[in-house]
């Protein structure tokens, strides 16, 4: 890692203050339905109480769009943390100004404060360099532990460091960097990625950067349908992009080219509609019904995908194989979960959708990583730059 990490600093008596990705999950009665965010950057920030350092905490919730919206305040976020902690967090409805100031003026070594949503300012997203320089001048360091808006060049991720002596990266930051880039760097063979999720739209750069890593590829569903109209086969009313059919037709090239097996769904388990209670079926690779929607993969493909799961030394799975959100089309996901957290392979999920799918499988703490990132891991791994680690201090 070429960046400063966190324990190439002296703490002592420090402001630190640390970008974190608390973006999670609130339900209506503001419940937080996930907590993992919050949970996986408890080191960095133990480590800088411990080390008696004064935690500074900034992070966004949701898409307030640089206006104060009353369901996206850090308060539940500053309750959870307090009980994870075991330890008081000093919440403050700011970000930038005078009472902000004054609470960190009040602090004592070993204290930590959550400051209020940073989208509530437009100049966060703008990256506007006065707000970045109010937000620098708080403190003495400058940490980033929020991997998940690495991709986003934002006045807490990028402008702030242009203000500060020192930004490092925090374990969060470090670990998904180890994870993530050793696998795309230096996998240990048969490296084998298996891509599902709704849109090949979204996933054209990850696959094409894919395959020129992996031994094996497994495109599984929803992605699969529009390969599967690239050969003519029949899709029902399956979720396709049409206009990505063209696309398919040269990763398949591509494939045959890298000599890299693309394996795609051998059975299905297909719908009326995607519902709880509605009639399904299994059927072959080539039978769904023209007024049929394909929801699930079936056991002859998982029967399938288990010899390559097996035979990998190296798995990374990013996006779930069926409608894993309704429980009876989730068998297909759960059961390569199961596979994978058994493997003896190094095992990586990338964020969004895998991971939530992944913890709902009962399978999580098998997996070696598990990333934080939706949109960061998704660009981390199509190999481009996130500027939230480019703007952090070399070592
Ligand atoms: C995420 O959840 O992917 C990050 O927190 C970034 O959020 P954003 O997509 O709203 O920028």
């Amino acid at each position: 890692m070429p960046k400063l990490g966190i324990e190439d600093l002296d703490l002592k008596g420090k402001k630190v203050l640390v970008r974190v990705d608390f973006n999670v999950p609130i339900d209506d009665n503001l419940n937080i339905t996930d907590d993992i965010r919050i949970r996986e950057s408890l080191p960095t920030i133990k480590y800088i109480l411990s080390n008696g350092g004064k935690a500074i905490l900034v992070s966004h919730l949701g898409r307030p769009d640089g206006k104060v919206v009353e369901k996206l305040r850090m308060a539940p976020v500053a309750k959870r943390l307090e009980e994870l902690l075991g330890k008081k967090i000093f919440y403050v409805k700011g970000c930038i100004g005078e009472e902000v100031k004054k609470t960190i003026s009040l602090m004592k070594d070993g204290d930590c404060v959550l400051l209020e949503n940073v989208r509530f300012y437009k100049e966060e997203e703008e990256n506007d360099l006065n707000f970045a320089k109010s937000l620098a001048q708080l403190a003495d360091i400058y940490v980033n532990d929020a991997f998940g808006t690495a991709h986003r060049a934002h006045a807490s991720t990028v402008g702030v460091t242009k203000y500060v002596p020192k930004s490092v990266a925090g374990y969060l930051m470090l670990k998904e960097i180890k994870y993530l880039g050793d696998v795309l760097a230096n996998p240990k063979r048969p490296f084998l990625a298996i891509l599902g999720g709704a849109k090949i739209s979204s996933k054209i750069d990850l696959i094409k950067n894919l395959l020129e890593k992996v031994d094996m590829l497994i495109i599984g569903p929803a992605m699969a349908y529009t390969f599967f109209l690239a050969r003519g086969i029949e899709v029902g009313k399956s979720l396709v992009e049409k206009d990505k059919v063209l696309v398919a037709k040269e990763i398949f090239k591509r494939a045959i080219d890298k000599n890299v097996p693309l394996m795609l769904p051998i059975d299905h388990i297909v719908a009326k509609s995607k519902s709880e209670d509605s009639e399904s079926k299994l059927v072959t690779r080539v039978g769904i019904p023209s007024d049929w929607e394909a929801v699930d993969i079936g056991p002859k493909t998982v029967e399938k995908y288990s010899h390559a799961i097996k035979k990998a030394k190296t798995i990374l799975w990013n996006g779930p194989l069926g409608v894993f959100e309704i429980k009876k089309f989730s068998e297909g996901t759960f059961a390569i979960a199961k596979l994978v957290a058994e493997s003896d392979a190094v095992t990586i999920v990338g964020g969004g959708d895998s991971a939530s799918a992944i913890q709902q499988s009962g399978y999580a703490d098998k997996i070696a990583h598990i990333s934080t990132g939706g949109g960061a891991s998704l660009e981390f791994m199509e190999g481009k730059e996130l500027p939230g680690i480019s703007a952090l201090t070399n070592k």
